[in-house]
């Protein structure tokens, strides 16, 4: 049997890296729901669009494509924008728009309809709770701000991003956080029945070991 499996958690807590290690090793899909959030984010910002304008930009998102293919790659209408929509600026605006109800009601319709057959993992704020309430194994993993500014500088450096001080990118994630925790619609919390992974301490392996062991019974009964 196929299961799905949420992955929910703050900004740069590592649940994309997790979740595609995951995804690899059980012949799943990965489906990275933040990724959506910055396509809209980034079409908003080219068009002028005002990223407090809910009206202007659900009509936005009626002509708006947005594609998550298997190898990881984003498409935003047919244009790969897998780095571009990862800018600092760009993860200020997608929180922002992502605290509007509007953008969240078409962006979870559109996540259910990608997770209707099972075998996906999905990462983001609201998976357990609202998109996949049902999902086999829900995981809430968070991490210390300071070893999550540490990580996203990292990997800014990595993909040769422009990046600011561990200090500046720790100041932008806690004004994340802040908004992420505190919208009206969709809060970030952790689902009842989440398991919390706190991975301030813990390597990447040792992280998805943990999340690949509550996938086990359910990956076992398969191969019986
Ligand atoms: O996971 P991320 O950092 O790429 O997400 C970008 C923004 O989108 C972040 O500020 C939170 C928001 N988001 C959300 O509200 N709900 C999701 N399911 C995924 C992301």
């Amino acid at each position: 049997m196929k299961i799905n499996i949420a992955i929910d958690g703050p900004s740069a807590a590592g649940k994309s890296t997790i979740a595609k290690i995951l995804a690899e090793r059980l012949g799943y899909v990965h489906l990275d729901t933040g990724a959506m959030y910055r396509c809209c984010a980034l079409k908003a910002r080219r068009n002028g669009i005002d990223l407090d304008d809910e009206e202007a930009l659900c009509a936005m998102l009626e002509n708006t494509d947005i594609q998550l293919t298997p190898q990881g790659d984003v498409y935003l209408d047919n244009e790969k924008v897998n780095d571009e929509i990862r800018t600092d600026e760009n993860s200020l605006a997608a929180s922002r728009v992502s605290s509007l109800g509007g953008v969240r009601r078409e962006m979870v319709k559109r996540q259910q309809k990608m997770a209707e057959d099972k075998g996906f993992i999905m990462d983001g704020r609201d998976i357990g709770t609202v998109v996949l309430p049902d999902a086999e194994v829900k995981i809430f993993m968070t991490a210390s701000a300071h070893a999550r500014a540490v990580r996203r500088y990292e990997q800014n450096i990595a993909k040769h991003l422009p990046t600011g001080s561990i200090e500046e990118i720790a100041k932008e994630i806690a004004e994340r956080d802040e908004r992420d925790t505190t919208r009206s619609e969709s809060p970030l919390r952790k689902a009842d029945d989440a398991i919390a992974i706190d991975t301030s301490n813990m390597t990447i392996e040792e992280v998805v070991n943990a999340v690949y062991e509550r996938a086990l019974p359910y990956v076992k009964e398969d191969e019986d």
